[in-house]
């Protein structure tokens, strides 16, 4: 019973551990994703099948499909059914990117402020 309390209170303070700023960024990319994504990609994220793709990855999302993400959010694909580039502010765009990399079975690594300017200008 002691061990199971110590242990209760350490995952407890693990879980209180994320950062005030990451649980903002994904709270406030959750409205930027409910105005501006969820009408093609739903609200599950599965987006429907044959026209708007899933956001729901089975593995570890990579620093590539971060990187094709503000590209899509910025520029759009380019094609008549691909998708329109959306009009965000860098802050709603690392916002939602930390949203839809961390909701539903994702799990991706925090998208910083710099790492976004770094990935634009490149
Ligand atoms: C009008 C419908 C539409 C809206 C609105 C939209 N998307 Fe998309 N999205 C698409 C389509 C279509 C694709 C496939 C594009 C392609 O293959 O080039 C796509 C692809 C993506 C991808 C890549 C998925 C993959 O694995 O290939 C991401 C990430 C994404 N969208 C995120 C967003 C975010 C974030 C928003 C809101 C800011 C958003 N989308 C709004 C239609 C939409």
């Amino acid at each position: 019973m002691k061990h199971f309390l110590i242990l209760s209170s350490c995952f407890l303070a693990l879980l209180s551990c994320q950062p005030k700023s990451e649980k903002e960024s994904i709270t406030h990319g959750e409205e930027v994703y409910i105005t501006h994504c969820i009408s093609c990609h739903q609200v599950d994220g599965k987006g429907v099948e044959g026209i708007y793709p899933s956001l729901v990855k089975p593995d570890d999302i990579t620093m590539d499909q971060t990187r094709r993400a503000i590209t899509l959010i910025k520029q759009g694909s380019g094609f008549e059914t691909g998708m329109k580039p959306v009009a965000l502010t860098n802050k709603e765009i690392r916002d939602v990117i930390n949203y839809i990399q961390n909701t539903w079975e994702n799990e991706a690594a925090f998208l910083t402020k710099a790492e976004l300017e770094q990935i634009q200008n490149q």
